[in-house]
């Protein structure tokens, strides 16, 4: 590429921010231009405002340790110098709307880990190896907010993504899922830093019932068409779910069972669909892309967190233990890397996926 797309965070100092610094160190397409965060950090160096709270492996990236950390409402400043930034703020969702809001007004692509957005009709909840041809929306979304640029694009709770893409690799396969019943074991990282008091945390699981709503809903969305300028949701599979934190740190476990209309797939060929499948993240090379989106390991004490959560880079989701169910059709576990696949790393896939499509000469 000859010249890098230069970009912003919002939300820089904290767990996903720090990913996406991590993430964007050294990125072929992108250039971190801007950082943003609360007052409590701004004005600061980066390495300033987060010293004694940083938590990724390996040192601050020095390109960024040096940025200054403007506040998120300092937009004017990223105007005209970014095109895209990346959002990974805390705050009551109202406040997180208005600021995403007011940056897509100022002509930026939003590229949102908040769910502050999902429920907006012409946002799409991407995920690149599914629907990214909900891009298609763009030009109505503008319209609609009566913005000459901008986009506002949101990416899926994390826990969603631990079973989603397996689901429809089998979907795509010409396969009709009605039904399915998932339990998931999320990690604390999930909470952000400090996050879950640890006298909740350890010793202990204890339930998410405020994901269970979004885990059963999302999947409509995100399997859904654009149509007349809005999308329309896929009705065709009813989700139920059992959501739990657990003490692990990184990496989102989803117990899975799954009933099918009409013919079923044999497991051999499920397993089969699972580690052929790809999408447009893999035919389009994007610097981000996982080679294999789904990986099945045959194993069975697989998949593991602390063993699977880092499957080519934290992008891939790993399943295994594919087996019948007496209830359902087959059940099996999902885990995906829910800092990196569930947050940073598939928000930068998106991005990634915009500047392809926008940029064939990528
Ligand atoms: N952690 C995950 O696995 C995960 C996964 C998917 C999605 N998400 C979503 O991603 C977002 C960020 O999550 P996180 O875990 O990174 O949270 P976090 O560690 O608590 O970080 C929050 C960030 O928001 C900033 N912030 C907080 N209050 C603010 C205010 N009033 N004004 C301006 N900035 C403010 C913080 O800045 P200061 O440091 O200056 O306070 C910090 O940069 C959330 O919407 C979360 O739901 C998280």
């Amino acid at each position: 590429m000859k010249e890098k797309i230069n970009v912003g965070i919002l939300g820089a100092t904290g767990m996903v921010g720090q990913n996406f610094i991590r993430l964007l160190e050294d990125h072929p397409w992108f250039n971190i231009r801007f950082l943003a965060a609360s007052e409590r950090s701004a004005g600061k160096s980066y390495r300033e405002a987060v010293e004694g709270r940083w938590h990724m492996d390996g040192d601050i990236p020095e390109s960024a340790g040096d940025l200054r950390v403007d506040r998120v409402g300092d937009l004017e400043k990223a105007a005209g110098v970014c095109s895209l930034v990346f959002s990974a703020l805390s705050m009551d969702k109202a406040s997180i709307r208005d600021l995403e809001n007011r940056y897509a007004a100022a002509g930026l692509t939003v590229v949102s880990n908040n769910s502050a957005h999902r429920n907006s009709p012409d946002v799409p909840i991407l995920i690149p190896e599914i629907n990214g041809n909900h891009l298609d929306i763009a030009e109505s979304q503008r319209q609609r907010a009566g913005r000459q640029g901008g986009l506002i694009i949101v990416k899926p709770n994390c826990s969603v993504q631990s079973y989603i893409t397996p689901l429809y690799a089998v979907m795509a396969a010409g396969y009709r899922v009605d039904r399915v019943l998932a339990t998931t074991l999320q990690a604390v990282s999930g909470a952000g830093y400090p996050g879950v008091p640890s006298y909740d945390c350890i010793d202990n699981v204890y339930a998410l019932s405020d994901e269970e709503a979004k885990f059963e809903r999302e999947h409509r969305k995100i399997f859904g068409q654009v149509s007349d300028g809005v999308i329309r949701n896929d009705e065709s599979v009813t989700v139920s779910a059992h959501c739990n934190r657990v003490p692990v740190i990184h990496g989102h476990t989803a117990c899975v069972s799954v009933g099918f209309a009409g013919k079923k797939p044999s497991k051999e060929e499920i397993i089969r669909i699972w580690n052929e499948f790809r999408g447009e993240p893999q035919e389009r090379n994007l610097p981000s892309a996982p080679a294999q989106p789904v990986v099945y390991r045959e194993e069975k004490d697989r998949p593991q967190p602390r063993l699977d959560r880092d499957n080519q880079n934290g992008m891939g989701v790993t399943t295994g233990r594919l087996r019948d169910c007496p209830i359902l059709d087959y059940k099996f576990t999902g885990l995906c890397h829910n800092t990196v696949r569930g947050a940073a790393g598939g928000a930068l896939l998106m991005a990634e996926l915009i500047a392809a499509r926008m940029n064939p000469d990528l």
